[in-house]
C-alpha cells in the first residue's frame, strides 16, 4: 500500500515509525514532515492547507490511503474535500468529517455534544460577541478559579485559569477583544474540576472502536506541573492511577456514549477521538476531545501496540474494526521532548543539533527539526521527543534520561520530572 501521512511533528515522525514496520506498506511519503521523517519515507515539500496541491500529489503518486496527524486540516474539511473530489473516491482517508472534527474545532460544539448524550463535563455556558455584559455577571457568580476557552482551534494556548474573577473578567474583556483572534469569538466559560488528567484514545470507524493504551501528558513548560501551557512536554502509558475499574467506567459513561453519539448523527468519522479527562474523586470527565491522536502521548502509546497500524486503518475505511482487536505490549513507555528554550514563548529556530548514538531501544522522534545540507536545525518550539520502553514507566523514564545528552542544541530545555506525580 502507498501510503501519505500529513503532518510534520513528533507525532507524525511515531506514526511513521509505526506504519513502515507494517508489511502491507509498500511505499511512504510524508507531508511536508521533518528531518526525522525523512529516515522512513520521502518528505514532500507542500503545505498542509494546500488541499489541491495535496490531490495531485495523491493522484500522481498513486497513494492509496491517506493519514492525517493534526487537528488544522481536519477542522478544514480535506476528509471532506477527499471524499467530494470525483478522481479521489477510491482513495482511503483516515480522519473524521469536517463536521465531526467540530469536536475538537468548536469548545462549545463538544459541550453542547456531552450534554445531549450524558457524557459528564464541567458545567458550562458559551458567551458570543454581543454578551460582554452578560458574561461579566456570569463570572461575577463564580467560584474562583474560572476557567475560559476561546471556542475555536488555538493551538492549546486558547485556555485560561483564571485565579480570582477580576482576573477572569479582564481575561474575558480580552479574549472577546480579540486576544486569540477568531478562535475567541465565541467564549466558553466552564466550571473548574479539580484532580488527576490522563488521556484515552480510541480508533473508530464511526460505529465501532478500539481503545489504544492509556497515556499522560505534561502540558506545563516548568517543573512540578507549574508555568505556562505547551504543546507538551513529556508523556508516559500506561498510567499507573488507571486501573481496571477506571478503564471500565470510561468506557461506559464516556467512550460507548461518544461513538453512539457520532453514530446518532451521522458523522463521517473513521479515524482517532481523544478524550483528554480528568479523574475527580473517583469519577471520569471530560475537559476536551480532540479528533486526531495526542502529540506527545502518540511517541508513548504507539511503540506499546503489537498490531499492524495499516490493518487497523484499513478495517477503519472498511467499517470492520469490530473484527479487529489491539494487542498490547505490557512494557511501559515514557517520552521526554526537548524544546528550544523560551518556548512556549519567543523561541530560536534555525540552530545546528548534534547527536551521538543512542541504544537501539531508544527512540528519537523528531519534531520542530529540518535538514539543509549536511545539518539538522531546530525548527520548532517542541524540537525532539527522546522515548524508550521498560518494565514500568520509571525504567523507561531512566532510559529516557540517561540519553536526553545525546542530543546537543544551544538552548535546549526539558523537564527533570516527567511522571513526578505517578
Ligand atoms: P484543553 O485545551 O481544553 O485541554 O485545556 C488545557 C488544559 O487546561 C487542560 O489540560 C487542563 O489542565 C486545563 N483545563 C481545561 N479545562 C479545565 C477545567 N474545566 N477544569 C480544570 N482544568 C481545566
Ligand atoms: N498532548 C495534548 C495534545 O496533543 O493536545
Amino acid at each position: 500500500m502507498v501510503v501519505l501521512l500529513l503532518g510534520n511533528g513528533g507525532r507524525e515522525h511515531a506514526m511513521a515509525w509505526k506504519i513502515k514496520q507494517s508489511p502491507v506498506c509498500s511505499q511512504l511519503y510524508i507531508l511536508p514532515g521533518n528531518a526525522g521523517t525523512a529516515n522512513l519515507g520521502k518528505n514532500v515539500n507542500l503545505s498542509l492547507n494546500n488541499f489541491e496541491g495535496i490531490a495531485s500529489f495523491v493522484q500522481e503518486n498513486g497513494i492509496e490511503m491517506v493519514v492525517v496527524g493534526p487537528e488544522v486540516p481536519l477542522v478544514e474539511g480535506i476528509y471532506d474535500f477527499f471524499r467530494n473530489h470525483p478522481a479521489l473516491q477510491d482513495v482511503m482517508v483516515i480522519g473524521p468529517s469536517r463536521a465531526g472534527a467540530q469536536l475538537e474545532g468548536s469548545k462549545a460544539f463538544a459541550k453542547a455534544f456531552m450534554d445531549e448524550f450524558g457524557i459528564p463535563t464541567a458545567s458550562w455556558r458559551r458567551f458570543g460577541q454581543h454578551q460582554l455584559e452578560e458574561g461579566l455577571d456570569y463570572i461575577a457568580a463564580q467560584t474562583p478559579p474560572v476557567v475560559l476557552k476561546a471556542d475555536g482551534l488555538a493551538a492549546g494556548k486558547g485556555v485560561l485559569i483564571c485565579a480570582s474573577v477580576a482576573e477572569a473578567k479582564k481575561e474575558f474583556e480580552a479574549m472577546l477583544s480579540g486576544k486569540f483572534g477568531d478562535a475567541g469569538q465565541t467564549i466558553v466559560i466552564e466550571q473548574f474540576l479539580s484532580g488527576r488528567e490522563f488521556s484515552v484514545f480510541a480508533l473508530t470507524d464511526g460505529k465501532n472502536y478500539q481503545l489504544l493504551p492509556v497515556a499522560k501528558d505534561y502540558k506545563r513548560i516548568g517543573e512540578g506541573d507549574t508555568g505556562l501551557n505547551t504543546g507538551g512536554m513529556g508523556s508516559v502509558s500506561p498510567v499507573s492511577f488507571v486501573d481496571e475499574a477506571m478503564m471500565k467506567r470510561v468506557e461506559e459513561h464516556i467512550v460507548k456514549p461518544t461513538i453512539e453519539g457520532i453514530k446518532q448523527r451521522n458523522y463521517d468519522y473513521k479515524g482517532f477521538v481523544f478524550f483528554g479527562l480528568i479523574e475527580v474523586n473517583g469519577a471520569p470527565y471530560v475537559i476536551e476531545y480532540n479528533c486526531r491522536m495526542g502529540d506527545p502521548e502518540t511517541q508513548s502509546v504507539l511503540p506499546r501496540i503489537k498490531t499492524d497500524l495499516l490493518e487497523l486503518f484499513r478495517a477503519t475505511w472498511e467499517g470492520r474494526l469490530s473484527e479487529m482487536s489491539i494487542e498490547t505490549d505490557p512494557m511501559a513507555a515514557a517520552t521526554v521532548i526537548l524544546v528550544a528554550g523560551g518556548y512556549p514563548e519567543a523561541y530560536d529556530k534555525g540552530n545546528v543539533m548534534h547527536f551521538k548514538p543512542v541504544p537501539e531501544e531508544v527512540l528519537l522522534f523528531h519534531a520542530g527539526t529540518r535538514t539543509l545540507e549536511n545539518h539538522i536545525l531546530t525548527d520548532g518550539g517542541r524540537v525532539l521527543a527522546v522515548t524508550a520502553r521498560g518494565k514500568d514507566y520509571k525504567e523507561a523514564l531512566e532510559k529516557c534520561y540517561a540519553n536526553v545528552d545525546c542530543i546537543q542544541f544551544e538552548k535546549k530545555y526539558f523537564r527533570r520530572d516527567i511522571g513526578f506525580d505517578l
